[in-house]
């Protein structure tokens, strides 16, 4: 049900910094940076080469998934996110095959999508994102702009 891997996210205190320190390898590309109030985070999607983009993902407040773990386990890799066609039957496989969700149902993510993520404990000790986008929001850095 992978299309392909979509993005990583990165937890962040403090998203202007993190972008400093990636200016510092050359050239990068930003997406718009957009609040996700379904998850308390402000995010940007950061283009990075030829590659898979990375996401900096800042809580906006400390009842914050985000925040939550970035208290537990400081900053750094935070999910990765796979693309997949379909996210409804994309859920309901991952109900067939008994992963546990913390999303039953998608919710709004960055730039349109449409997203759900699945618990690490069943998903090989990582958190889990499942991305749909709309055709035309393809390429990074989804800036809907
Ligand atoms: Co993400």
């Amino acid at each position: 049900m992978f299309k392909r891997i979509d993005h990583l996210g990165i937890a962040t205190r403090d998203i202007a910094a993190a972008i400093e320190v990636l200016e510092k390898t050359g050239p990068i590309v930003l997406g718009a940076e957009e609040q996700v109030p379904a998850f308390g985070v402000k995010a940007v999607m950061v283009a990075v080469g030829d590659g898979v983009p990375v996401e900096l993902v800042e809580p906006l407040g400390e009842d914050s998934g985000v925040a939550k773990f970035i208290d537990k386990r400081g900053e750094g890799l935070h999910h990765i996110a796979y693309r997949v066609a379909d996210i409804d039957a994309a859920l309901a496989t991952c109900v067939e095959q008994g992963f546990r969700l913390i999303d039953a149902k998608p919710r709004h993510g960055y730039a349109g999508s449409r997203v759900a993520f699945v618990h690490p404990k069943d998903f090989l000790g990582v958190l889990t994102e499942l991305v749909e986008r709309d055709a035309g929001a393809d390429e990074p850095p989804y800036d809907p702009a």
